[in-house]
């Protein structure tokens, strides 16, 4: 019998690019996968289970174990610091990281405040920076938090660039380029080489072609 492969894929955005590239790929998912609202979706027939993960908590399902295999940005990578491997760049949902605020507006002299949902790649930046910062964590909506005056600037994702312009920010700083990864639990990889070394190496044809 085929190994069950569980995968954590994250809700929203880089969801339905995620899916795209497994159909690419030639893994075959049910047409109501992208509309369903179940957040365990079994297909057998590719002998897959999927957790639906919100973004910022794949990583620590994988690292647990209970997911083989998931799907993630380098972003949250790099804010949760996990133990998993990171096997491929999956060249999906491409943005950056940066730090934006009020055009013409100099940060507060005395303790700059940055409101993120990235407090840990946010400090480590502006510790290398040489600047002394609060953080202040938000879980979203951060572009509000210098238009209310709660921080002088925002380290936050700039896709579109639409919510910065709609909400008359400016990007001042490009942190790093984002895409999403296929990680993969140590474990599991020693498990189930086979089985996954089999969906990285489809995954990746399908990113070089
Ligand atoms: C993300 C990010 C920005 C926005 C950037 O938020 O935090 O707010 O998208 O995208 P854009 O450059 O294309 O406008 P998300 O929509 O995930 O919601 P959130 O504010 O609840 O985190």
């Amino acid at each position: 019998m085929k190994d069950i492969l569980t995968i954590a894929m994250p809700k929203g955005r880089i969801f339905e690019d995620a899916v795209g590239l497994l159909r690419k790929a030639g893994y075959q998912l049910p047409p109501e996968f992208v509309d369903s609202r179940k957040l365990i979706i079994e297909v057998p027939e590719e002998s897959f289970r999927f957790i639906l993960a919100k973004p910022m908590d794949v990583t620590a399902y994988v690292e647990h174990g209970v997911a083989d295999l998931g799907i993630a940005g380098k972003d949250v990578m790099l804010e949760e610091e996990r133990e998993v491997y990171e096997v491929l760049d999956l060249q999906i949902s491409r943005c950056h990281l940066a730090v934006a605020g009020l055009p013409g507006v100099e940060m507060n002299d005395i303790a700059p405040k940055i409101a993120t949902k990235y407090p840990n790649v946010a400090s480590s930046y502006f510790r290398e920076q040489g600047e002394q910062v609060e953080i202040i964590k938000l879980n979203g909506s951060v572009e509000l938090a210098p238009l209310i005056g709660l921080a002088d600037r925002i380290v936050d994702i700039v896709s579109t660039g639409h919510t910065l312009k709609e909400n008359g920010l400016v990007e001042l700083e490009r942190i790093f380029d984002i895409t999403s990864r296929l990680i993969v639990n140590p474990v599991s990889y020693r498990l189930k080489d086979k089985p996954i070394d089999d969906i990285v190496e489809r995954l990746a044809h399908v990113v070089s072609t």
